[in-house]
Formats: C-alpha cells, sequence, structure tokens
C-alpha cells in the first residue's frame, strides 16, 4: 500500500515535471520616452516578423510612460496574434500627429501654469487612449505610474478595469508640469519616469515568476529609446548653442540612468536568460525633449527602430546580444567606479550579507 502510494507520488511527478518542463515564460520591457515611442513600434515589428512565432508570444509586457501606453495596445491581443499586434501598432505610430495627443489650452500655457493641473491639454491624449484599449488586458502587463505624494513607482496589472487601466496609461504618460496628473483611488498619479525608474525590468523578472518556477525559464527582451550604443555621438566644436547643451546634459543622465538600470536587473538576476536588449544605433531625435510628436520624426523612427533590431537580430542571431551588451556596460561600471564587480559575485548576495552585517552590528 505504501509502495504503491509513493510509486504513484513518483509518477506523478513525473508527469508534472513533464508538462512544466519545457514551459518559459517571456517578456519585453518598454522604456519611457515619449515620442520615441515610436522607435518601440518599429522595433517590435522587427522582433515579431524576424524571429520564430513561438519565440515573441510574450506573457509579460512592462512599460513605463510612453512604454506604458504601448504595453496597453499591445495587451489587447491574445497570444498567437503577434503579427496582427505589430501590424496595429506600426499603424497607430505612423498616423500619429501632435494634436492626438496634446494641445494649448484655450487660454494658452499662462492658463495652463496658472489655472490647470499641467501647462498643455492632454485630453487628446485620453481620447486616444480610449479608443486604444476597449478590452480586458490578454496578457499580464505592468503600467507603471508616480504616486506623487509618495513618491512610489505604482503598477497597475491587468487585474484593473479598463477605465483604470487608461487612467493609468495617461498618468504614466503625463510628465509633471507638461501633462495634467491624473487622479485614481484619490491618489496623484504622474508620469512613471519621475521615479527615474525609466524601464521596468524587474516587474517583468517579477510577473514571470507567477509563470515559472526557475528563473533559467524565464527569458526577457528590452526595448531601449535613451540608450544608445555609446556616447560617442556629439560633436566638440566650439559653436554649441546653450540649448544644445542642455540637450546633450540631459541625453548624458538618461543614458548613465538607463545603462545602471540594465546593470542592476542583469546582475539581480543572474539565472534569468536576457536575450535582446534592443537600443538606437545612433541617437533618437529630441532625446531628451520628446514632446514634439512630429509625424515625419516619428516615421524616421519607426524605420529605424526596425532596422536596428533587425541588425541585432542578422549579427547576433537567436542567442541575443544581451551578454555582450553586460560586457559594455560593466567595463563602463568598472571605469566610474574603479571596482571589478566582476571579481564581486552576484550582487543580490553581496546585497544580503551587508543587510545581515549591519543588521547583527546594530542588533536589530
Ligand atoms: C495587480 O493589481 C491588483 C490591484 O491593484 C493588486 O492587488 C495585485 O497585487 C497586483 N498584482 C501584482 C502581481 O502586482
Ligand atoms: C553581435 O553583433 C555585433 C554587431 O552588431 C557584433 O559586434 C558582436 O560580435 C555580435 N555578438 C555576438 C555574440 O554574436
Amino acid at each position: 500500500m505504501n509502495k504503491l502510494f509513493f510509486l504513484s507520488l513518483f509518477l506523478l511527478a513525473l508527469f508534472i515535471q513533464n508538462v512544466t518542463a519545457g514551459q518559459k515564460c517571456r517578456a519585453l520591457a518598454l522604456e519611457a520616452g515619449g515620442d520615441l515611442g515610436s522607435f518601440e513600434a518599429g522595433a517590435y515589428k522587427a522582433l515579431v516578423y524576424n524571429l520564430p512565432a513561438e519565440e515573441v508570444q510574450y506573457d509579460v509586457y512592462t512599460g513605463i510612460s510612453i512604454g506604458s501606453i504601448n504595453t496597453l495596445g499591445l495587451s489587447q491581443y491574445p497570444k498567437g496574434q503577434e503579427k496582427d499586434q505589430a501590424d496595429w501598432l506600426i499603424n497607430l505610430w505612423s498616423g500619429l500627429k501632435q494634436k492626438d495627443v496634446y494641445k494649448n489650452f484655450k487660454g494658452g500655457i499662462v492658463q495652463g501654469l496658472l489655472y490647470e493641473r499641467g501647462i498643455f491639454d492632454s485630453s487628446p491624449a485620453l481620447e486616444l487612449l480610449k479608443k486604444v484599449a476597449t478590452k480586458p488586458a490578454q496578457r499580464k502587463i505592468n503600467i507603471g505610474t508616480c504616486n506623487l505624494r509618495t513618491g512610489d513607482l505604482v503598477r497597475y496589472n491587468e487585474t484593473s478595469s479598463i477605465s483604470t487601466l487608461v487612467s493609468a496609461a495617461l498618468a504614466s504618460g503625463s510628465v509633471p508640469t507638461f501633462f495634467p496628473y491624473s487622479t485614481l483611488d484619490d491618489q496623484i498619479y504622474v508620469d512613471g519616469g519621475t521615479t527615474g525608474i525609466l524601464i521596468d525590468l524587474q516587474g517583468a523578472v517579477q510577473r514571470c515568476r507567477e509563470i515559472v518556477s526557475d528563473d533559467s525559464d524565464i527569458i526577457v527582451d528590452a526595448i531601449f529609446v535613451k540608450f544608445s550604443k555609446s556616447l560617442d555621438l556629439w560633436t566638440t566644436d566650439k559653436k554649441k548653442k546653450t540649448m544644445e547643451v542642455f540637450q546633450r546634459a540631459n541625453t548624458v543622465i538618461a543614458f548613465s540612468n538607463t545603462y545602471r538600470q540594465l546593470l542592476d536587473a542583469m546582475s539581480l538576476y543572474p539565472d534569468v536568460n536576457f536575450r535582446y536588449i534592443i537600443k538606437p544605433s545612433h541617437a533618437l531625435p529630441n532625446q531628451k525633449m520628446p514632446f514634439l510628436f512630429s509625424n515625419k520624426q516619428m516615421n524616421e523612427m519607426i524605420e529605424q527602430g526596425y532596422q536596428d533590431t533587425l541588425n541585432i537580430i542578422q549579427s547576433n542571431g537567436s542567442e541575443g546580444n544581451a551578454k555582450q551588451v553586460y560586457q559594455e556596460i560593466v567595463q563602463r561600471f568598472q571605469t566610474e567606479t574603479g571596482s571589478n564587480i566582476q571579481n564581486e559575485g552576484n550582487r543580490q548576495e553581496q546585497m544580503l550579507n551587508a543587510y545581515n552585517k549591519i543588521r547583527n552590528s546594530l542588533k536589530m
């Protein structure tokens, strides 16, 4: 009796293992970046059209700011319809104009500054989002916003109602002072990028852990827009004007910020299979003030997104380019800090050890 029981338990375990073996969770993280979201559309199409169908059946999308608006749109399609989904996204961006996103208040900027919740009127974006999201999300999603009272990154997910997700996505993209904030659950929400977190890689891993139990079954792709190949993209002639310097400075800040987030996520989750790290081969126009929503420029960025991604796929194959990007950013980090993190082991373990040491010394 006992033997039989254990035998059946053993067989059951084998069976369960067979069922779950080979199951993967695929996640895509989309970075913040205003009209640079058009690059994401082109990049997404290249992934979907040039990789095997199964490899782009994402279980999870995470987004901050414009990335979360793309996320909400992508979530309208169930797994298996990635080509339709990509075509839809391209269609949205290629036809987009500034007036579809925001306009001046009747009393202009003065009204915005003194009497409204933001300088520009983003009601067109709200109407657009209502058209984008008409169905409950068909996949797991994170919409990253910032709660302006607490400063926390707050993630809305597929369990919220459509209207909540629409408001959350609008909030997620509402750069404070430029665009009006959103009120949700009596709290004030603004652009998720306000927290300094421009891409939700950690959320992508966490949501995948709901689907698979082993980190090695998690595949994460990411589309960056503010993190180009390197920063050597500027000439150093002495005729630079104030605004150019301002924009360049902001590019440097965004670059440093983003590369550290990638480094952190890859170091924290060493077993996760980071696969494609898509980033522009050269800086996109208006990197730090990407609110022009010029139709011509957005169509150029769609094209660049497609080409840059195709190049990465063609030169790096199905393994992706993340390991190589990791080497690049580790080198950058080492120059900045003078340290050698490759010899320092797993950062998560280190952080825990440090925490325990401090805890013990404080007798907590
Ligand atoms: C999804 O959202 C609901 C409602 O806000 C929240 O209770 C839940 O914890 C969220 N799930 C995850 C995995 O964050
Ligand atoms: C990935 O592609 C780049 C060129 O885009 C190339 O320099 C690099 O060696 C490739 N890496 C791998 C691992 O194939």
